[in-house]
């Protein structure tokens, strides 16, 4: 069996597309983004004896999103996810590695994202609409300000025309740009964050637990808006959710995350009907239905380590059923399984079946 770095994702994403000569639109090479976290400076005057601490969010993240499909992230809390979104974003600079958009290299020169062209192709949309959305302004003026920025010599009458027809995109009717905020339910307001997003024309949604706060039941109109909007405008998603059943939902590709690291990438149905990583195995053996909801974050058994003191070896070994003394002591690589790649020494050495009889034994 073949092992590879990060570029294998690549070749798995593009013949893995519907759209197999689409070129990828977003191409994550080796991002890591590491937090300082040692003591602040007064402790660091009273105890001598302090260690430089180091928080490694993300490490070493590969992999692409072609142009017209949804990637989805998934994993539990504290995994990378929003860190990962953010440096794609261009929010964080990462600590290494590379972020190209449609072939611009994002990361190596920092002032590409300033440019207001590069801004308004890639557009991110937050799980919390509340927080996201000045309570201060009317709708209308929140949708307008893209427009303000971006397209200054715009009319104001062309400005409330297009403001009125993003509304009624994603589903609000046109008194909807005289209200606040606080005056609109939750799916309410991220339909509002969909409109704002949508202002600048964007390529690339970088959507963060869009629907995690909702119900379910709006939750489900929402995922539906969104596909319907991806189809009619084209739209790229990289879609990031703790929830496994939103990102089969939504998913053309799927990235499982552990501990800042992809564990498994490949194709929703392969990620979704023959898992190979330990960790996927385990998620999917508590995954639902879009309208039977429940917290995944809660659902696999043990710890998950800190990303400050990372276990040596594969990082999920201390929760993995059928570790061996190789995976306490060294990282897998990442490995080519049929429509991905996975990194987990069990299936290299071809010892999956361990993983099939200790899964039941669990269940029983
Ligand atoms: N600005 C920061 N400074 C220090 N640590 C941070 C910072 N941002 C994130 N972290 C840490 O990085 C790790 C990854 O966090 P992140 O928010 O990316 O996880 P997540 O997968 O999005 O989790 P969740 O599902 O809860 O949203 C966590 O341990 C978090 O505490
Ligand atoms: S490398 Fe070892 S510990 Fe890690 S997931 Fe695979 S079998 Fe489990
Ligand atoms: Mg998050």
């Amino acid at each position: 069996m073949q092992k590879h770095a990060g570029s294998m994702v690549r070749m798995k994403t593009v013949r893995g597309s519907k759209k197999a000569d689409g070129e990828p639109v977003l191409q994550v090479q080796d991002i890591a983004r590491f937090f300082d976290v040692s003591p602040p400076w007064y402790q660091r005057l009273v105890n001598m004896d302090w260690t430089p601490r180091t928080l490694h969010a993300v490490d070493g993240i590969d992999f692409e999103v072609p142009r017209g499909k949804t990637v989805g992230l998934v994993g539990e809390s504290g995994c990378g996810k929003s860190t990962l979104a953010r440096v794609v974003a261009g929010l964080y600079p990462p600590s290494r590695g590379t972020v190209r958009f449609d072939g611009i290299d994002l990361t190596t020169d920092p002032h590409v994202l300033d440019s207001l062209q590069v801004r308004a192709r890639i557009q991110m949309v937050f799980q919390d609409p509340y927080a996201s959305l000045n309570p201060r302004w009317r709708v209308g003026s929140i949708v307008a300000e893209s427009f303000v920025v971006h397209q200054p010599d715009m009319s104001r009458a062309e400005r409330d025309t297009r403001v009125i027809r993003l509304l009624e995109t994603v589903g609000l009717g046109p008194d909807a740009a005289g209200k606040y905020p606080h005056q609109f339910s939750g799916g309410q307001r991220q339909r509002i964050s969909l409109a704002r997003a949508l202002a600048t024309n964007p390529e690339l949604l970088i959507c963060d637990e869009p629907t995690s706060a909702l119900d379910v039941s709006v939750q489900a109109q929402i995922l539906n808006l969104m596909r319907g909007l991806q189809e009619e405008l084209g739209l790229t998603y990289l879609f990031i959710s703790h929830d496994l059943a939103v990102i089969r939902f939504v998913s053309d590709f799927v990235g499982v995350m552990y501990l800042g690291r992809l564990v498994e990438w490949g194709t929703a149905d392969a990620i979704f009907t023959a898992p190979r990583h330990p960790y996927t195995c385990k998620l999917l053996a508590s995954v639902h239905d879009l309208e039977g909801a429940r917290d995944q974050r809660e659902a696999i058994a043990g710890e998950v380590a800190s990303p400050i003191d990372r276990p040596g070896g594969c990082h999920f070994h201390p929760r993995c059923p059928i570790a061996n003394t190789r995976c306490k002591t060294e990282m897998p690589p990442l490995t080519e399984s049929g429509a991905g790649v996975v990194r987990c020494h069990a299936y290299e050495e071809g010892r999956l079946d361990e993983l099939e009889i200790a899964l039941q034994v669990m269940e029983q």
